[in-house]
């Protein structure tokens, strides 16, 4: 399917590795020109040729520091991927164990990202209408258990697309796009949720990695690609999906099975 993205501006958060990066090289590949945020690049991120613009988007004067530096480079912004996620406290501790700070870090690296990096975006996204996707994750439809600060948050991230009748009236639209386990750093490094469990079970990271879909009930028996995220993500962001907005897409190799 063409998507055609080109002569738009896009912006993607948390673009250093993962789901972020591979956003990055899908909206270059369908056309776009994109501008990258992480709190700092990564080799793969300079090699796509993106312009990088490294902030704390937890921090308040995060999006400030981005949008305007986006407005430098580019003088428009069409398409926003508000990925940034997870935390520097994102914790399996049981409710009774986690404190503020637990909950004040995954509030501003899951849910103020998000919503202070559309706000501050907003004037130039309404300037040619533009299309934007959240990246939250199936924590939010099924916030049951650990990590418990996180879900919660993403769940508060995924109500944010009540924002679309709103947006709407600026010629915007707004999605969610809710992944499953997917194979990134978040699974895979030691400071991950996959690292994290590994060290609570005394087990290899990559047993981990390799029980999580039965685990979870992904009934395709596999962990998703930050590749197959960013497809949707791209989709989502054309034209081809001019009708859609305030939905929430899951990608979670069927884990959750509702209407
Ligand atoms: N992987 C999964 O299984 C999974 C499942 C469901 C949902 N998700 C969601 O998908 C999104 C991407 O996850 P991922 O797995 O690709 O994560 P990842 O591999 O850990 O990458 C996270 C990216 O965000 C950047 N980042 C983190 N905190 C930031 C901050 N405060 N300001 C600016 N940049 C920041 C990181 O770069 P720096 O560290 O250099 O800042 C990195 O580029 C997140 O929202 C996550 O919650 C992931």
């Amino acid at each position: 399917m063409e998507l055609d993205l080109s002569g738009n501006v896009a912006l993607v958060t948390g673009a250093s590795r993962g789901i972020g990066l591979a956003a990055v090289c899908a909206l270059q590949r369908e056309g776009a020109t994109v501008a990258a945020v992480a709190r700092a690049a990564s080799p793969d991120l300079e090699a796509t040729g993106a312009t990088i613009v490294c902030a704390d988007l937890a921090s308040p004067d995060g999006a400030d520091e981005v949008i305007a530096a986006v407005e430098r480079a580019h003088g428009r912004l069409d398409l926003l991927v508000n990925n940034v996620g997870g935390g520097a406290r994102l914790s399996l501790a049981p409710f009774g164990q986690l404190e503020d700070a637990d909950w004040q870090d995954a509030w501003e690296t899951n849910a103020m990202s998000t919503i202070r990096a559309t706000r501050t975006a907003l004037p130039l996204l309404a300037r040619h209408g533009g299309a934007i996707v959240n990246v939250s994750s199936i924590g939010a439809r099924k916030p049951d258990g650990p990590p418990l600060a996180y879900n919660v948050a993403k769940a508060a991230l995924t109500a944010f697309s009540g924002a679309a009748a709103e947006l709407a009236a600026s010629g915007i639209r707004i999605n969610t796009v809710s992944p499953g386990p997917t194979r990134t750093a978040m699974w895979e490094s030691e400071t991950g949720l996959g690292g994290k469990l590994a060290a609570a079970l005394g087990a290899p990271i990559e047993a981990i990695v390799a029980g999580t879909p039965e685990q979870v009930t992904m009934v395709t028996g596999r962990l998703s690609e930050p590749e197959e995220v960013a497809d949707l993500i791209c989709f989502l962001l054309s034209d081809r999906a001019a009708n859609i907005t305030g939905a929430d897409y899951l990608i979670d190799g069927g884990a959750i099975r509702t209407v």
